[in-house]
This record gives structure tokens, sequence and C-alpha cells, in this order.
């Protein structure tokens, strides 16, 4: 079976009518509103993800759907949560919080540096922002010397629940090293003991927020650090570009971006010095 009449079997095997005015539709929507570029192979992702909208919502085609997302500020929010990616996980990348414990909070530290802010810039569920957490925690920075305040935003409300909650499968816990592990995390007893909670001393460092990338951001003051990983991957080049010039005005001097690994900053390079394994530290 060649690629056309597999993909004309998918199609016919659909429940709703999906045509490539529907994806287009989509394509714009999404980039104009949030700069995610969905490209054509993920048709089938898009549509197995919003069918189950329509299912839910009683709809028979994606007309009246996109009638929906126009009107109802709700199923717009919906709409946007369910084409977002949000794979994440505790301590991925792990060399960037080794540089963060090992040579950021030493040089804070001997610089008698007090207030610190970092932000994770689509945290989804919070593995990052509680991981950035837990480092400092171990390193001994989220105590009352120091104003040390974590502000984590995603784009999607869904996620950011999650994130708040501050729960996690017990399998989560293999990614954290045992040091992080005692200062931020307990584990669930008798029912729960399948569960991992984030203690409070670390939720009490983070403020989530919902926020759109594409929007005006919230800060006040320089930044010390900014983790945006594996988001910038979604938007085209134009969109990053612009995105990593706001991040160099928003950082203090000295401070660091983290981007993901298959991520790069492009001719914003000139204007960071490049520390290598994705972390860009500005002059
Ligand atoms: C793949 S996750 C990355 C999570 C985490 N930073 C990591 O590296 O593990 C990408 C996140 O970016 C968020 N995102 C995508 N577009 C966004 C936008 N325009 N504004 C804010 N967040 C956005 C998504 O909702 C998603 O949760």
């Amino acid at each position: 079976m060649d690629a056309i009449q597999a993909l004309s079997q998918i199609e016919e095997q659909r429940e709703f009518e999906f045509t490539n005015k529907d994806f287009n539709y989509i394509q714009e929507f999404m980039l104009r509103e949030t700069g995610i570029s969905l490209s054509e192979r993920k048709n089938s992702m898009v549509y197995g993800r919003l069918a189950r909208r329509l299912r839910r919502m009683g709809l028979d085609n994606f007309r009246d759907y996109f009638d929906c997302v126009e009107r109802d500020l709700d199923e717009r929010v919906a709409f946007i949560n369910a084409l977002t990616t949000n794979k994440t996980q505790f301590f991925r990348e792990k060399h960037h919080f080794d540089f963060l414990a090992n040579t950021l909070v030493m040089k804070w530290k001997q610089q008698k540096k007090r207030r610190i802010r970092i932000w994770s810039a689509g945290c989804s569920t919070g593995e990052e922002p509680y991981t950035i957490a837990s480092t400092l925690a171990a390193c001994g920075v989220l105590t009352p010397n120091y104003d040390c305040k974590i502000l984590a935003t995603d784009l999607d409300t869904q996620v950011l629940e999650v994130a708040r909650n501050g729960t996690y499968g017990i399998d989560a816990m293999k990614a954290i090293p045992d040091k992080m592990l005692r200062h931020g995390f307990i584990r669930g007893k008798g029912k729960k003991q399948e569960l991992l909670k984030v203690k409070p001393l670390l939720q009490q460092a983070i403020t989530f927020k919902q926020l759109n990338l594409m929007g005006s951001w919230p800060h006040k003051g320089p930044l010390d650090a900014i983790f945006c990983r594996n988001v910038m991957i979604y938007f085209e080049k134009d969109v990053q570009q612009k995105l990593i010039q706001r991040y160099w005005e928003k950082l203090g001097s000295g401070g660091i971006l983290f981007i993901g690994h298959s991520e790069s900053i492009g001719q914003m390079g000139s204007q960071f010095e490049n520390l290598g394994q994705t972390m860009f530290r500005k002059p």
C-alpha cells in the first residue's frame, strides 16, 4: 500500500470529516494565538485530540466546533490545551541543574546575593520548577536568609492545575537524586504510597501563573535565570528570535538562559556568552 492509499484509508475511518481547510484553520489559529507551528505531520494528532472534544460536546462536524471556539472563551482555552505538547520530567537535562547548584548558586553565595529571581517559562506539569526549587533547597538557598522566588508559567491551564497540586506518581522518584528527594519531596503512606508529594518549602517558593509567551510579561526587576526548555521547538524561527530578544532584555547582567537540547538561539547568539550544553550568559 502506498502512502496516499494509506492516508485515504485513515481518512475513510475517521468519524468526523476533517478537510485541509479545517486543518489550515487550526494551523492559522494556533500560530496567531500561541506562536505554535503545526506542520502537516501533526494532522492525525490534531484530529485525534480535537475529535475527543467534538464527541464530548455532542457535535458532528468541525465547522460547528470552530464556531464554538470563536464564541466561547472556555472552549478556546480547551482547544489550545488540547493542542499543546506537555512532555516533561524531573531533572530533565540534568546538567542544567548541576550548573545551577555548582556554579550559579556558588557565585551568588560568593557575591552575597540575597535576591534571586528565576523564571520557568513553559513549565508544563511542574516538574521543571520543582526541580529548580529542590536544587536550591539542597544548596541551602530556600531559607529566610534569601529572598528567592521562582515564577512558573504555561499557556495550558490544565497542566498548571497539576503543577499547583504538586502530586506525582511514585515512578517520578527514579529521576530525582537522593539529596533533592530528601529536601523536597515526601512519599505517601498507606493508600497514598504510590504518590510523591512536593514539600511546602518548594511550593512556597514558586508562583504558578497562566501566561502566553506571545503576550505581555509581568516581571518586575531583572531575572537571574530563565529556563525556557523544549518550548521554542514548537515555534517558527522568527518567533523564536523575538522571544530570545525579549529574554535577553529580562535577564540581568550575568543572568543565564537555559534552552532545550534540540533548540538554538540563532542570531541572538552574538549577544550571549555561550557556556556550552545549551546554557547562555548575558554579559
Ligand atoms: C514540552 S513542554 C516543556 C516542559 C518543560 N519546560 C521541560 O522542558 O520539560 C512545552 C510547554 O510549553 C507550553 N507552551 C507552548 N506554547 C506556549 C506559549 N505560547 N506560551 C506559554 N507556554 C507555551 C506548553 O503548554 C507545554 O506545557
